[in-house]
């Protein structure tokens, strides 16, 4: 990843084209090699959960194809436990990473949880193999599944659960609406929702509150502006998973806001992806969920929280 960074004394050194006159250039100092999630500021999810903007999700320290054991499990706990040092609250997980395994290694690392730490997971998707994943919103599955997290993680309510992703083959007001009774038995404490558009988001808070949004969002696919909308004007979080667009197709380079990003990064003497970050971070609903297996590249998310970006560095990127 460091190919990508630049030491200031680099990017003066080298000088920038383009975008440089747009950009006053900063130390990475300002980026905060020591920056800490709080430095993002904090978002409240449901009225009464405060944690800091920048989470960690923890689906990639599981196995290649987000499947079975992660390949350094010792590795996986230290991510974990710095997160939790650097400040991270909200950890987003779910009972499909693994299956299983993300979940149980929050619970070997952290448990007994310190006090104020969210863990945010989900049900709803069911896994036949390495990269697959099948819908199930069947009432009896997500209760199933839901039982089955509070067991992993230790815990007797789930401070965020959220549901996956719609199952074709059910109606959402049926699945959102276990999710509903198991609220109400105080299995859940607050519902979320993930891979929901407009209108399927306005049909589940017709059965109960909805707090957060999951939906896949970066500089590179903003398909969910929309939604991001609607969550910023009812204020609810908007989750934006693939923060950093590495782990799928769309990615941060060769895309239209890629120049801009470059020399962005360049004149804060650091990487695109903490940029990509700064950028999410720029709107007050965001709560950006960076996933990673390794600790190098945890602490250079989290310091992304200390980047402020200017007016015109925003408009830069569009
Ligand atoms: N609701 C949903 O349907 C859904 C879907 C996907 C993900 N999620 C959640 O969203 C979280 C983030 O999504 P994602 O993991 O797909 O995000 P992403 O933006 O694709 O980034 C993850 C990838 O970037 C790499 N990475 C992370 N930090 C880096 C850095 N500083 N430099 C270089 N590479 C870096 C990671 O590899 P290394 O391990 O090598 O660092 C990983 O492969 C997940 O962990 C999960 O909790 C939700």
């Amino acid at each position: 990843m460091s190919g990508r960074r630049l030491t200031r004394r680099q990017v003066v050194a080298g000088g920038i084209v383009g975008m440089t006159s747009l950009i006053a250039p900063r130390g990475a100092a300002e980026a905060g090699a020591t920056a800490t999630a709080a430095a993002a500021g904090t978002l409240t999810l449901g009225g009464d959960l405060v944690v800091n903007r920048m989470g960690f999700g923890a689906m990639r320290i599981t196995g290649p194809g987000i499947w079975g054991e992660p390949k350094d499990p010792a590795e996986a706990h230290r991510v974990l436990r710095r997160a939790v040092e650097l400040g991270v609250n909200f950890i987003d997980t779910a009972d499909a990473y693994g299956p299983e395994v993300s979940e149980r290694l929050i619970a070997e690392a952290l448990h007994p949880y310190p006090q104020g730490l969210v863990i945010a997971t989900k049900g709803g998707l069911v896994r036949p193999g390495p990269s697959q994943w099948v819908p199930d919103g069947r009432p009896e599955h997500l209760r199933e599944a839901c039982e089955a997290s509070l067991k992993r993680l230790k815990l007797s309510r789930i401070d965020l659960y959220q549901f996956h992703r719609i199952d074709p083959k059910v109606p959402l007001e049926d699945s959102i609406g276990e999710l509903a009774r198991l609220q109400k038995e105080g299995k859940i404490r607050h519902v979320g929702v993930s891979n929901f558009d407009v209108a399927e988001l306005a049909r589940a808070r017709r059965v109960t509150p909805v707090v957060s949004v999951q939906n896949r969002y970066n500089i590179a696919d903003r398909s969910s502006a929309d939604v991001l909308a609607v969550c910023e004007r009812e204020h609810l979080a908007f989750i934006p998973w693939a923060p950093i667009a590495r782990g799928s197709s769309d990615t941060l380079e060769g895309n239209a806001a890629s120049k801009a990003l470059d020399a962005i990064a360049h004149a804060h003497g650091v990487s695109v992806y903490q940029v990509a970050i700064a950028w999410l971070l720029a709107t007050p609903a965001m709560l950006p969920i960076p996933g990673t297996s390794s600790v190098a590249h945890l602490e250079e998310d989290v310091a992304a929280a200390g980047i402020k970006l200017s007016a015109t560095e925003l408009a830069a990127i569009g």
